[in-house]
């Protein structure tokens, strides 16, 4: 199997990345696929505090800063994942080197079956950086006009890099009629909508209790959305809505059937 290194991306801030990029990263881990959650927004910090992790000493600034080796700045996650967060310093944000970045995901990729990105918001050269030095992107929109100007600039840079988009996580959709729907989206940016996830309120609350959706609250709907994504990842289709709950029994016996192959 090829390693893959996969952003978690959006262009507009807010969109959900980060939730989707952490818990999605520990559903691919808890379903026995070698996988490393890397924070690629480096200015802001998010990633470690939303998994959970208590101590943080070394993080990929010191990496990048040279100071550190990425197995130092590397974290067990729930489910056996791994995560390499990024500091807090914004002394040291200033004298780091992004182009970088690109030598730490190479590096991951050799030990792991799925690197996943979390993509900073924006277009600046920390988003592109992140974006470009993965493989392939997922693209985190809500359905809403204002999400989609910058996740088809996000497309568009994907794509003119090489980066392949492999599909869309709709986020936060509240069933309005005003919402674009999957149908159009899947027009408009030319790939399936692998997951559409509802506003749900445990995603809040497992953010600010710092502890993933994954773990703290495995029946919600945004897990079960999850779940599809990683479903779709490692079996690569994505899975018809059904009723909640056969999502997670379809992932565990597909789990079942990758562990048993692999
Ligand atoms: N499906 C959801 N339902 C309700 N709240 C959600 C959902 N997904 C994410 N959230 C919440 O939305 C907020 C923003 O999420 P998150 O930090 O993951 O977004 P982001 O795209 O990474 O933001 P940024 O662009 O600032 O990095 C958080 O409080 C999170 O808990
Ligand atoms: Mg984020």
């Amino acid at each position: 199997m090829v390693n893959r290194v996969i952003a978690i991306a959006s262009g507009k801030g807010g969109t959900g990345k980060s939730s989707v990029a952490s818990n999605l990263g520990i559903a691919l881990a808890a379903s026995g696929r070698r996988t490393t959650i890397v924070d690629g927004d480096i200015t802001m910090a998010s990633l470690g505090i939303m998994l959970g992790l208590k101590r943080m000493p070394i993080t990929i600034h010191n990496v990048l800063m040279g100071e550190a080796t990425i197995s130092e700045a590397t974290y067990d996650g729930p489910h056996g994942v791994k995560v390499v967060p990024a500091g807090l310093s914004l002394e040291r944000i200033k004298r780091i080197d992004y182009e970088k970045f690109r030598g730490v995901v190479n590096e991951l990729k050799k030990s792991n079956e799925f690197v996943i990105v979390d993509c900073p918001p924006g277009l600046e050269r920390d988003a592109m950086i992140a974006l470009t030095s993965s493989d392939e992107a997922l693209l985190v929109i809500n359905p809403e006009p204002s999400s989609l100007a910058d996740a088809l600039k996000v497309k568009a840079l994907a794509e003119s890099n090489g980066v392949k988009l492999t599909g869309i996580v709709t986020n936060m959709r509240m069933g309005e009629k005003t919402e674009i729907r999957n149908e159009e989206l899947e027009k408009l940016f030319g790939v399936k909508v692998i997951t559409s996830i509802p506003f749900d309120k445990h995603a809040k609350k497992a953010s600010s209790i710092q502890s993933p959706a994954y773990v703290k609250f495995p029946e919600s709907d945004f897990v079960q959305g999850i779940s599809e994504a990683a479903a779709f990842l490692i079996g690569g289709k994505p899975i018809k809505k059904v009723k909640k709950g056969i999502v997670r029994k379809i992932f565990e016996s597909i789990k079942g059937v990758f562990k048993a192959t692999s």
